[in-house]
């Protein structure tokens, strides 16, 4: 099935790799080892690639994994006062490259984070198992792209999974041939859900350490610094949405190896493990497409293309939006793209496209009112092209290229989840029209779409040998340091409306950890710090860093700029560049996306 949560991020990834920037790196170049050894790569990154074993619970099991890790090194040196030790990221996915997503992402972060003259950080990142540059790998396809998007074809041809039971009893048996030409390649995927990850987090803390203190040793004779040594032993981490189940696994099966846990974008992660899953997440998507409706008819047609001077109000744009959609699901409209390729674009197409349009507002606003302003009256040449960078058909004319694979492989993202999350093999197609039914009544703009991403785990055939279902608690945070204790409390960010990730998952989360403390910023999008800018959010995020120091419960933070504004500083406005084009090709995201939930 499709990648879902990261699709905001794909067309970026797919367009880093693009523009130049990044010089492309042979991972088989390094050579796999132990001990961390790190390797020149990426214009200013190291990288290297660290063996651990394939399977943590069995020390009689040889097999190894080897985990690609790249990191943008500190402003100032190891041994500088203000260094302040390696952070590390996660962009979400599940199934996301932390590896691509750090090359975009690091120098923007590291800005964000540091406090210039007083703290330093270096970031890291990695792909996490069966993911990118790690192995084993989840490539089911074998880098085959003609292969994978013949399929994905078919898919798209069986339409949404809201179209009823015809719909979901093909997708059933797509998703059990999937499954099976998986299992066919031996058992590797049962090894890739989120506890290995999170003892493999464990291992990287420690080997860096080690690195670190041989390297020290080296510089300083042996003696290693009191500031250092505080952190030794202790993660300092930044999760963006799965990253913020990933975080929430480690605080609760290595709480005294916390050491700063920052989690923006917050996934319900009882949810995600139990019960069906992921039917919390939509909680506020169709409000922020009624604030789109409603900021685009305020802005009016100078800055909103759907938006018309004899509007009384936002339903004039809203209801001409929602009679387009009822009539492209009575009859699809069919188009001939100006290379001669045939798209058949749907009700259910819109509804997706507009629904991660939604992760980014200040990005995409503009542009989307355009694109679908131009689509409504007949010219589809900007909404096939968007389409296509969001991932959400096929890349028609790349499709023998396997440097246009999807970001994140559905089968990367399906080995995480379905391992971490409750059984549904032999649930019957009448239990998955139920379960369908349930999230389109919690968004009708995204809920068939959102329903794939557990369809995908209803043949799933690895029973994964570490699991963990909980309790997802933290002891009360300790700054002395104790054994078994965070060496501070954890701090949550979320958006005030938030497509994937609702305020509410966050405010659940933040209750299951002690003197935890929770920031709501008055934006939309998904993650706060890279959907909008806000001065507050990161001087909170900053001290927090350095003091390990939180605001007592729930804090809100302004924002400098919305989505309409002329003007959003730091931010890319799409609008400079959109009028009249695609989705904004060249401008990045402000200076990371964090992918997904
Ligand atoms: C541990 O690994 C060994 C060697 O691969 C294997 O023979 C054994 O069955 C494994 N034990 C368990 C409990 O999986
Ligand atoms: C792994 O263990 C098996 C026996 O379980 C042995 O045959 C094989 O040589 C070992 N491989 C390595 C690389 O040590
Ligand atoms: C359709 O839109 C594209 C850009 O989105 C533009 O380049 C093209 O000229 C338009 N075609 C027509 C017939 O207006
Ligand atoms: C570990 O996973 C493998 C492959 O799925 C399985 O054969 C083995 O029995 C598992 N071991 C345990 C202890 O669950
Ligand atoms: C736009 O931003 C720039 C740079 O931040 C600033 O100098 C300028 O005054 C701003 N313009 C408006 C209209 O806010």
């Amino acid at each position: 099935m499709r990648p879902t949560f990261i699709l905001a991020a794909l067309s970026f990834a797919f367009l880093a790799a693009a523009d130049g920037s990044t010089a492309q790196l042979d991972w088989n170049t390094i050579t796999p080892s132990r001990v961390l050894q790190y390797h020149e790569c990426y214009d200013g990154f190291k990288c290297a690639r660290l063996e651990v074993p394939l399977d943590w619970a069995n020390g009689s099991d040889n097999r190894t994994a080897v985990i690609a890790i790249a990191k943008l090194p500190a402003v100032v040196s190891d041994d500088d006062p203000t260094f302040g030790g390696s952070i590390f990221t996660n962009p979400g996915g599940p199934g996301g490259s932390g590896i691509s997503y750090i090359q975009r992402a690091a120098r923007n972060m590291q800005n964000f984070l540091d406090k210039p003259g007083r703290r330093h950080y270096e970031l890291v990142s990695w792909d996490p198992r069966g993911i990118g540059h790690t192995t084993p790998s989840s490539d089911c396809f074998h880098s085959n792209t003609v292969s994978r998007n013949a399929w994905l074809l078919e898919e798209r041809g069986n339409g949404g999974l809201e179209k009823g039971i015809d719909a979901i009893k093909h997708g059933l048996s797509m998703t059990k041939a999937l499954s099976q030409h998986c299992k066919d390649q031996g058992d590797a995927m049962a090894y890739v859900n989120t506890p290995s990850v999170a003892r493999d987090m464990v291992h990287m803390v420690d080997k860096i350490d080690e690195l670190r203190q041989k390297e020290s040793t080296i510089k300083v004779h042996g003696e290693l610094k009191k500031r250092t040594k505080d952190v030794v032993g202790r993660l300092q981490y930044i999760g963006f949405s799965y990253g913020t189940v990933l975080g929430n696994y480690f605080a609760a099966l290595y709480p005294g190896r916390v050491g700063r846990m920052v989690l923006d974008g917050v996934v319900n992660v009882d949810d995600y493990a139990h019960g069906p899953g992921w039917l919390s997440s939509l909680d506020d998507t169709d409000e922020i497409l009624e604030q789109f409706w409603q900021g685009c008819h305020e802005a009016g047609p100078s800055v909103c293309a759907l938006a018309s001077a004899s509007d009384a109000s936002a339903s004039g744009p809203k209801g001409r939006f929602w009679s387009w959609v009822a009539q492209l699901d009575d009859n699809p409209l069919p188009v001939v793209t100006s290379k001669g390729f045939m798209v058949i674009v749907t009700g259910n197409d819109i509804r997706k496209f507009v629904g991660v349009a939604l992760y980014d507002p200040i990005l995409f606003f503009k542009p989307l009112a355009n694109t679908l302003h131009q689509a409504m009256a007949g010219n589809t040449t900007s909404l096939i092209t968007s389409m296509m960078s969001f991932d959400l058909i096929p890349d028609l004319d790349n499709v023998c290229s396997a440097k246009h694979n999807p970001t994140i492989l559905p089968e990367a993202r399906s080995a995480v989840l379905c391992g971490d999350g409750d059984d549904l093999t032999h649930k019957d197609a009448a239990w998955w029209h139920k379960y369908v039914q349930q999230l389109m009544g919690k968004s009708q703009l995204f809920g068939s779409y959102w329903s794939i991403i557990r369809f995908s785990c209803s043949s799933w055939p690895f029973l994964p040998n570490l699991s963990f279902k909980g309790p997802f608690k933290s002891p009360i945070a300790v700054p002395s340091l104790a054994a078994g204790h965070p060496a501070a409390p954890l701090l949550f960010l979320s958006n005030r409306l938030d497509p994937v990730t609702p305020l509410k998952s966050a405010r659940a989360m933040a209750s299951n950890h002690p003197g935890a403390a929770l920031v709501v910023q008055e934006s939309m999008g998904h993650c706060t710090i890279s959907t909008a800018p806000s001065q507050c959010t990161k001087k909170i995020v900053a001290d927090y860093l350095e003091h390990g120091t939180v605001p007592s419960g729930e804090t809100v933070c302004g924002t400098q700029c919305g989505p309409w504004d002329e003007n959003c500083s730091g931010y890319p406005t799409a609008s400079s560049k959109s009028t009249g084009e695609p989705f904004p090709e060249g401008s990045f995201p402000s200076w990371m996306f964090p992918l997904g939930v």
